[in-house]
C-alpha cells in the first residue's frame, strides 16, 4: 500500500476550506494550482476536521459516483464534520444504497423528466407574473430569483407558500458557515424541523391530495424520517435555483455582450444554462464523503474512515475536461459538466432546475433586453453560506 505522506500529488500543507477568496465570481487561483501540483491534498474544514480535497475532473467524478465513498457515514457518530450545521440522517444525501435506492424510489416518479416537463408552461407563467415586479431599482434576488423556486417547490411538495417568510427566516441562518454562529445555526435547524414536523402531522390528519408530501405520508417512512426527507427537498429545491438564477444573470451582465447575444438568439438559452451551470459554482468544495475502505485517488491512498471533499467547482474548470475552461462559451458543446453531480446522488431536481433556469432566463431576456446591474457586479456582496450566491442583485431597466 502506498504511504500517503510520500505519494506523488500529496503535499504536507493543510489548506483551510473554504478558501478566503471563495465567495466571488472567479474561482480562487488556488484551484488551478492544486489541479496541476497536488490534485489530492490535505484540507481542514471549518470545524477543524482534516479531510482530503480532490480537484481534477476525473477524480471528482470518481469520488461522487463510487460507492466506496459514503454519504451515510457522514452522519455516523464521530465522523468528521464539514460545516457548522449537522446534516440530517435519513435524507437522500445522507444515505447509501440500498437504503438510498429505497428512499429515492419514493420520489423518483414525482421528479421524473416527464412529470416535471409537464410543469414547464406553469413555470413559464409564474416567471411572467413575477417579471411584473422586476422594476427599476428592484433587487432581482428578492423579487424574482427567490419567489420563483420557492413557489414551485412549495406547490410540488404541498408546503404553504404563505409560510415562506417563516421558513426562509430559518433557512438563511441554518446554513451559515460562521462557526461562531453555532447556537443560532442549531436554533434555526430546530425551527425548521419543528415547522416541518407540524406540517407533516397536519397532512397526515388531513388525508390525501396529490402532492409529494402526501405521497410520502402514504409510505412506510416514520415521522422523523419523513420530516428530514421533506425538509431536505424543500431546502434543496429552492436555495439552489434561487442562487443560480441570480448568479446567471449577474454573470451574463458582467460582460454585457453575453446578455445581448442571448437576447438576440433565445434558441441558445438551453445550452447557455448548461454552460452557466458549469461556469458559476454554488459551493466551492461540495459535500463531504467518507471512504469505506482504502481507495487510491490520483496516486494518493485515501484510507478507510477518512473524509473526502470533491470540488465540483474545480472539476468544472479543469482544462483536461473543458477547452478554455475559464471562457464563458454559451454555445459550448460537448459540455459534460458536473454541476448537478453524477452517480447515485445525481441531483433529484435536475430537470426541475433546468426548467426553472431556462424559463427564468428566457422571460427576463425577452422582457428586459436592456436590463443592467445598478452597481458594477464585481462590487456585489456574496453570501458566506453553504450554498452560495449573491446577497442581492439591484438592477436598473432601460
Ligand atoms: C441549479 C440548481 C441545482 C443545482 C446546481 C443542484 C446541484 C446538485 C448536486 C451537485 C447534487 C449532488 C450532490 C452530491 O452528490 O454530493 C444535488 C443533489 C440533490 N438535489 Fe440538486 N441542485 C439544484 C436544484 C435542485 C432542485 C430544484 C431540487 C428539487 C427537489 C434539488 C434536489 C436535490 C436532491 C434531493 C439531491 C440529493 C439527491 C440524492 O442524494 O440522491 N436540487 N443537487
Amino acid at each position: 500500500m502506498t504511504d500517503s505522506a510520500t505519494t506523488p500529488g500529496h503535499t504536507d500543507d493543510v489548506l483551510d476550506i473554504p478558501f478566503p477568496d471563495a465567495f466571488a465570481f472567479d474561482p480562487s487561483p488556488t484551484w488551478a494550482r492544486l489541479r496541476e501540483e497536488a490534485p489530492v491534498v490535505r484540507a481542514r474544514t471549518l470545524t477543524g476536521a482534516q479531510v482530503w480535497l480532490v480537484t481534477r475532473y476525473d477524480d471528482v467524478k470518481l469520488v461522487l459516483a463510487d460507492p466506496r465513498f459514503s454519504r451515510a457515514a457522514v452522519v455516523a457518530a464521530g465522523a468528521p464534520q464539514a460545516g457548522v450545521s449537522k446534516p440530517l440522517p435519513n435524507t437522500l444525501p445522507t444515505t447509501d444504497p440500498p437504503e438510498h435506492t429505497r428512499l429515492r424510489k419514493l420520489v423518483s416518479g414525482a421528479f421524473s423528466h416527464r412529470r416535471v416537463e409537464a410543469t414547464r408552461p406553469w413555470v413559464r407563467e409564474l416567471c411572467e407574473e413575477l417579471a411584473d415586479d422586476v422594476v427599476d431599482g428592484a433587487d432581482l434576488r428578492q423579487v424574482f430569483a427567490l419567489p420563483l423556486p420557492i413557489q414551485v417547490i412549495c406547490t410540488l411538495l404541498g408546503v404553504r407558500y404563505a409560510d415562506r417568510e417563516r421558513f426562509r427566516g430559518w433557512v438563511e441562518p441554518a446554513y451559515s458557515l460562521e462557526v461562531s454562529e453555532r447556537p443560532r445555526v442549531e436554533a434555526a435547524m430546530a425551527g425548521l424541523l419543528e415547522y416541518m414536523g407540524g406540517l407533516v402531522a397536519e397532512k397526515r390528519r388531513a388525508g390525501r391530495s396529490d402532492d409529494v408530501l402526501d405521497e410520502l405520508c402514504a409510505t412506510a417512512l416514520t415521522h422523523d424520517e419523513l420530516v428530514a426527507f421533506a425538509l431536505n427537498l424543500l431546502v434543496a429545491g429552492h436555495e439552489t435555483s434561487a442562487n443560480q438564477i441570480t448568479s446567471f444573470v449577474a454573470t451574463l451582465l458582467r460582460d454585457r455582450w453575453h446578455w445581448e447575444r442571448l437576447a438576440a438568439e433565445p434558441g441558445l438559452v438551453p445550452g447557455a444554462v448548461e454552460e452557466l451551470m458549469r461556469f458559476t459554482r454554488l459551493s466551492d468544495v461540495g459535500q463531504l464523503r467518507i471512504a469505506l475502505e482504502d481507495v487510491e485517488v490520483a496516486g494518493v491512498v485515501v484510507r478507510a474512515g477518512e473524509g473526502v471533499m470533491a470540488s465540483i467547482g474545480s472539476a468544472n474548470r479543469d482544462p483536461r475536461a473543458f477547452p478554455e475552461p475559464d471562457e464563458l462559451d454559451l454555445a459550448r458543446t460537448p459540455n459534460q459538466h458536473l454541476a448537478l453531480g453524477v452517480g447515485p446522488h445525481f441531483c433529484l431536481g435536475a430537470q426541475l432546475a433546468r426548467i426553472e433556469l431556462q424559463e427564468a432566463l428566457g422571460v427576463l431576456l425577452q422582457r428586459f433586453p436592456g436590463l443592467r446591474p445598478a452597481r458594477p457586479v464585481d462590487e456585489l456582496v456574496w453570501r458566506r453560506v453553504l450554498v452560495s450566491g449573491l446577497a442581492e442583485l439591484p438592477i436598473v431597466l432601460e
